[in-house]
């Protein structure tokens, strides 16, 4: 059997620069080059993201092929992000994806980041992981997007149901900020949920009758609760703060497993599947495992370091496009929003 295409995946659509080898759906390399600047401005600065992407890229890509341990001669494809995300941050990656493409003489493969999300499912991981099956339902969490997502194969995807205001990551984000933790709070307000109790604070859930989601009463609750407790107790935030994460993470959380459940009920399927940066979530994975238990269902989770913003997805998508021989003209231009 031939061997299967080495395709190089370049991601940079927000703040992290990452590039990745894979072959086949075998991850060789998926190198992750943060930027912690945007921390101390409590959100990612457009500006100052585009400039940290360019002095990233070229090492970053550099790692990635030494790592996989191949030259660059050895490359089937480049993919990279072509949207939706920061235009700044897209021009960088995807310009020099398409100069070594160019250089090399090989193929262009252009990817929408929130379908890559979705694909990550299908990369091997460690501890061979059964992958989706078609067509399956779901839930991409990220701090851009909330998205219901029925998969009926590689790349037609229907949209169920999506976020009306903030997108679930966002949400962690805000509640975070509103407790003094630094940006990105998401990763943050789930290990002080830890020890935390989730049903110390009650705040109100959206009771949307669809599919959609929205986050912006919730996160108006949690700060008008938090402001009213502090002018009583200016310790309030210290002597509460694992309980307040455990809180408005359960809210979170328990909003995302309502609309998932509700869409089960609705949509046959034998399986569904998580994706996105909030898919890391510690509870909503155990949320989401509770669930394909209850009605007798498959569920596939990524491995952490594959749901949070990383190239191996990008590369993964470009795989199945190389496949069907789907390339990109130089002339492609990035696209900011769905
Ligand atoms: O997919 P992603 O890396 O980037 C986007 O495409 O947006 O998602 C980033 C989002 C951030 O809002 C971050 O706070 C959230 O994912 N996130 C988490 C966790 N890890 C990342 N939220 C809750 N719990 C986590 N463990
Ligand atoms: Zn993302």
């Amino acid at each position: 059997m031939a061997t299967p295409p080495y395709i190089l995946g370049i991601e940079s659509s927000c703040d992290d620069t990452s590039a990745a080898v894979i072959c086949g759906t075998k991850i060789l390399s998926n190198v992750i080059a943060g930027q912690k600047i945007h921390a101390e401005f409590g959100g990612v600065v457009p500006e100052l993201a585009s400039r940290a992407h360019q002095q990233n890229i070229i090492p970053v890509v550099d790692t990635a092929l030494k790592r996989a341990g191949i030259d660059k001669k050895q490359l089937s494809a480049i993919a990279c992000t072509n949207g939706p995300g920061l235009l700044g941050s897209l021009l960088v990656g995807s310009s020099f994806a398409k100069g070594l493409a160019l250089s090399l003489n090989i193929p262009l493969i252009m990817v929408d980041h929130l379908q890559a999300h979705v694909l990550a499912n299908f990369l091997d991981t460690e501890d061979n992981n059964p992958k989706p099956e078609f067509p399956f339902l779901c839930l991409t969490v990220s701090g851009g997007h909330t998205l219901l997502l029925m998969v009926y194969d590689y790349f037609k995807m229907e949209v169920l149901g999506r976020t009306i205001d903030d997108a679930a990551g966002e949400a962690f984000d805000k509640a975070a900020k509103i407790l003094g933790l630094t940006y990105p709070g998401g990763p943050i307000i789930d290990k002080l949920a830890q020890q935390g109790d989730p049903n110390k604070f009650k705040f109100s859930i959206a009771k949307l009758p669809d599919l959609n989601f929205s986050f912006s009463g919730l996160k108006t609750s949690f700060l008008y609760f938090v402001r009213d407790r502090l002018t009583e107790n200016p310790n309030f935030i210290e002597e509460n703060i694992n309980d307040l994460a455990a809180s408005i993470q359960f809210h979170i959380v328990e909003s995302l497993t309502i609309k998932m459940e509700k869409a089960l009920k609705a949509h046959k399927c034998t399986n569904f599947a998580l994706s996105g940066g909030v898919a890391a979530n510690s509870e909503l994975r155990k949320r989401m495992l509770e669930l394909a238990k209850k009605h007798h269902l498959r569920v596939t989770i990524p491995p952490l370091a594959l749901t949070t913003d990383n190239a191996a997805m990008i590369a993964c998508y470009g795989y199945f496009k190389f496949l069907q021989k789907e390339f990109a003209e130089l002339n492609t231009v990035p696209y900011s929003s769905v």
